[in-house]
């Protein structure tokens, strides 16, 4: 049986971009490459635990990590919806959700079956509001369960990235969230991830900076303390 601090854990975590389709050959989607929510996935495997990553659009090539480590079982979904019903039949048995996915905020309601023609020079497409997965997850969370949230926030400062951090974990309600800076003017390197992690205090009560597998571990240390 596997050793390690996660031995014995049954994890689950969510990672990628869903695609919300418009037509048959197009789509709605972002530019999420699913690096950080995969290093979370090898880094969970790696410390012991049984780890189920419920992927949607990866990059070419990172799912790679996680496909060859045995304890990781990868289950994919496309859009929003399959993502919600594909990590909610997950979460049963979880002990850890961690929801490192970029769900799409809005789906085409009416999918048109043929492919949408220029006509007469514009087109107008009707969106909805897709639920929030992880408001649901929390909302049906067991005892003993620790749901994670991702947070991407632009912030001038410090301070403003703390106070966003705190406002949405109460928001969410998750156990912990995982605020990551994003288009940062101060100067850290592209490559490093920048991170800091609130719980229910409504504190920071850790930071990371450094690769993906440097702020998973911090993750998961985070986790750690809360259980
Ligand atoms: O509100 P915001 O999109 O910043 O929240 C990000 C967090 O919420 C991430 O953990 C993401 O996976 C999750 N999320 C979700 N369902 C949505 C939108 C975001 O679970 N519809």
């Amino acid at each position: 049986s596997p050793t390690g601090d996660l031995a014995g854990l049954q994890v689950v975590i969510s990672t990628g971009g869903t695609r919300e389709p418009i037509d048959p050959v197009r789509y709605l989607g972002n530019r999420s490459s699913g690096r950080q929510g995969v290093a979370v996935a090898v880094a969970a495997a790696e410390r012991g635990a049984r780890v189920t990553l419920v992927a949607a659009h990866v990059d070419d090539g990172v799912l790679g990590d996680a496909q060859r480590h045995p304890a990781v079982d990868i289950q994919r979904a496309g859009t929003a919806a399959e993502l919600d019903t594909t990590v909610r039949a997950a979460a049963d048995r979880a002990d850890v959700i961690v929801m490192a996915a970029a769900v799409a905020d809005f789906s085409v309601p009416e999918v048109s079956d043929v492919k949408i023609r220029k006509e007469d020079g514009t087109v107008t497409l009707d969106l909805v509001e897709n639920p929030d997965i992880l408001v649901g997850l929390v909302e049906a969370r067991r005892p003993g369960q620790t749901v994670v949230g991702f947070a991407a926030e632009t912030a001038d400062t410090d301070d403003e990235l703390r106070e966003r951090g705190i406002r949405k974990r109460a928001r969410k309600g998750v156990d912990l969230l995982a605020v990551n800076r994003v288009g940062w003017q101060e100067g850290f390197e592209a490559t490093e991830n920048t991170v800091l992690f609130v719980d229910g205090t409504d504190e920071v009560v850790s930071r990371a900076s450094g690769s993906k597998r440097e702020v998973a571990d911090a993750l998961w240390d985070a986790v750690l303390r809360l259980r």
